[in-house]
């Protein structure tokens, strides 16, 4: 089997890539140190604010032995007008291995991926795909209910600008999960699909779900209002004590954060015994740390 080099898109990846991934994660949850990425440059790059993918990404490098380097955007040349081309190619002549990039336009990494010698991570690409989100958050899925096979996920919120929904979206499909996208008319695809059920109300795209998946509502990417308000979206949408009655009892509650706290999720559902948000944190170390370990020597 040929390995892939770059992690731009799940679409790229086979099944067998993805419970390779997952199988070293599981790896990594036990013991975390190794040297697979001894003496390899690692570059984060995030031309987009991050908490968890910025961190847990230089974690994970730290942890298999790397030299972990964040270009400070803000601060770099990018600012006086250099191309991202340009970035690139200035960092491939100080050696870096690996290019852990976060953009706001979608689709960027493909223009970027000849010009890099190494390897390329996506770490989010505006509305298009957040691939190592979308691995972390199976990973956590079957550490919980071990198989998604026939499972019904629904996928609650702004689908429309969330590149974690495209990518979970592809990757479920691929170990046949039944996928359901919840959420206003306007946020959610225009036609329907092989690859999922839309609804836009929360009682009926949550009846009896194996795993509810909350999302934010981006304001930072809407140019139109696709919604009246965020108290009348918290009306119909939020997930709290009284809505999480209609999905199956035992259901998992995800996010992959930021977290609007008292809009898409109430704050008593902090306490939830069966919410996971933080385990995905968590888990993003360990799911990050497969990743660089198994696009490392691979040159497809
Ligand atoms: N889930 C996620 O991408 O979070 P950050 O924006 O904090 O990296």
């Amino acid at each position: 089997m040929i390995k892939p080099r770059h992690l731009i898109s799940i679409a790229q990846l086979t099944k067998e890539d993805i419970e390779n991934i997952t199988n070293l994660a599981k790896e990594f949850k036990k013991n975390k140190r190794s040297n697979n990425l001894k003496e390899r440059n690692v570059a984060t790059i995030f031309f987009e604010e991050s908490t968890r993918t910025r961190t847990s990404f230089e974690l994970a490098a730290h942890n298999l032995g790397a030299y972990v380097i964040h270009l400070d955007v803000g601060k770099s040349s990018v600012s006086k007008g250099e191309t991202i081309i340009d970035t690139i190619n200035t960092l491939n002549a100080m050696d870096i291995d690996y290019f852990v990039i976060r953009h706001n336009q979608s689709g960027i990494l493909n223009l970027v991926t000849p010009y890099v010698k190494g390897h390329i991570i996506n770490a989010g690409d505006g509305c298009n795909e957040h691939p190592s989100q979308a691995l972390l958050d199976y990973f956590t899925m079957i550490d919980n209910i071990n198989d998604i096979k026939g499972k019904t996920i629904s996928i609650v919120g702004d689908i429309l600008h969330s590149r974690v929904a495209r990518s979970n979206i592809k990757l479920l499909n691929k170990f046949g999960a039944k996928v359901r996208l919840v959420g206003p008319r306007t946020l959610l695809p225009i036609h329907e699909s092989a690859e999922f059920t839309c609804y836009d109300s929360l009682k009926d795209g949550i009846k009896d779900a194996d795993i509810v998946m909350m999302l934010r509502i981006q304001l930072e990417r809407m140019e139109k209002k696709f919604i009246p308000s965020l108290n009348d979206y918290k009306k119909l949408y939020q997930l709290n004590s009284n809505t999480i009655e209609y999905a199956h009892k035992d259901a998992l509650i995800m996010h992959p954060g930021p977290i609007n706290r008292g809009i898409e999720i109430s704050d008593e559902m902090f306490d939830w015994p069966k919410k996971v948000v933080l385990k995905q944190v968590e888990n993003g170390i360990y799911v990050r740390q497969a990743i660089f370990s198994y696009l490392e020597g691979n040159n497809r």
